[in-house]
């Protein structure tokens, strides 16, 4: 156990002065090899290093829940406006057409359902995962959870290991217990310790202070949408994260679940690339909806 007494919190986040990059957009990637870079650059546009990625994954824990009952009809017409589709193998493999050439960011633990608590997490064959040629693979990582913070964390640096070797990126993804505090300094230290770990991109909730999150952390940050609100507020919280430092949104639910998902998603994605307020996105997706 770690010495705790006269324990310096961290102030110096150095927000407004970004991580330098050099020679490729990505922060924190440069000394990548060629593979992982082209990889990243699939799912990051690197023209501005940003990516917008649907996240469709949520059957592997959730079952069919609400706008993804049938991918082939809700997720599949969405992909042509996302720069990268967040999937299971199962979905990949059963509904989603070989002839996408979107990139894939597979989900590529499992475990627990609803139902039950976080119990067990095990991750994929690696070689299942090259053979289906994916551009990066998630990862969950439960900070603070008492039974799975360290197996969690072993799958995660267990699949760096592999991610080196073959050039696949791997993402992080921050899973939050119901019982544990959702603000910055549990973020600070949960993402930390997915890049600290290895993980070339680390998927976070955004939060009051975010900007010492993204900080703080070494590697490209996305933002899960988390729970369906109104579209004007999922595009403001995608804006602010956006501007508070995030590369991107892996966003499903305020997607899917919108009243007009190819409105809302191509809302999102002006505010992804284009930097576009908040009111200016809602409005755009009032227009695309009449
Ligand atoms: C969470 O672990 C799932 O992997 C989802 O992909 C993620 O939460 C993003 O989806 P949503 O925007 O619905 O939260």
């Amino acid at each position: 156990m770690a010495d705790m007494d006269n324990f310096k919190e961290a102030t110096a986040f150095g927000v407004g002065t970004p991580q330098k990059t050099i020679g490729f957009p990505l922060k924190g990637c440069s000394n990548l090899d060629w593979g992982m870079k082209n990889r990243l650059s699939r799912i990051f546009n690197p023209k501005d290093g940003k990516s917008l990625m649907l996240a469709c994954d949520h059957g592997f824990i959730m079952g069919p829940t609400g706008g993804v009952e049938r991918v082939d009809l809700s997720i599949v017409p969405l992909m042509k406006y996302a720069d990268c589709l967040m999937c299971t193998r199962g979905i990949l493999r059963s509904v989603i057409p070989p002839t996408n050439t979107i990139p894939v960011c597979l989900r590529s633990d499992a475990g627990s359902s609803i139902l039950t608590n976080l119990n067990d997490n095990v991750v994929i064959d690696p070689e299942d995962a090259i053979r289906m040629n994916v551009s990066a693979m998630a990862v969950m990582v439960a900070v603070g959870d008492e039974l799975m913070e360290a197996k969690t964390m072993a799958n995660l640096y267990h699949t760096v290991d592999i991610g080196q070797k073959y050039g696949i990126p791997v993402m992080g993804v921050t899973a939050v217990g119901k019982q544990m505090a959702r603000d910055a300094k549990y973020f600070r230290l949960a993402t930390r310790m997915c890049a600290e770990n290895g993980a070339n991109i680390v998927k976070s909730y955004y939060t009051e202070g975010f900007e010492t999150v993204t900080a703080s952390c070494p590697v490209p940050i996305v933002i899960a949408g988390g729970k369906k609100i109104p579209e004007r507020d999922a595009l403001e919280l995608a804006y602010r994260a956006m501007n508070e430092g995030a590369a991107g949104v892996d966003m499903g639910r305020n997607v899917f679940q919108s009243e007009n998902p190819a409105a809302m998603i191509r809302a999102v994605a002006a505010v992804i690339h284009k930097n576009m307020k908040p009111e200016e996105a809602y409005q755009m997706y009032q227009d695309l909806s009449k």
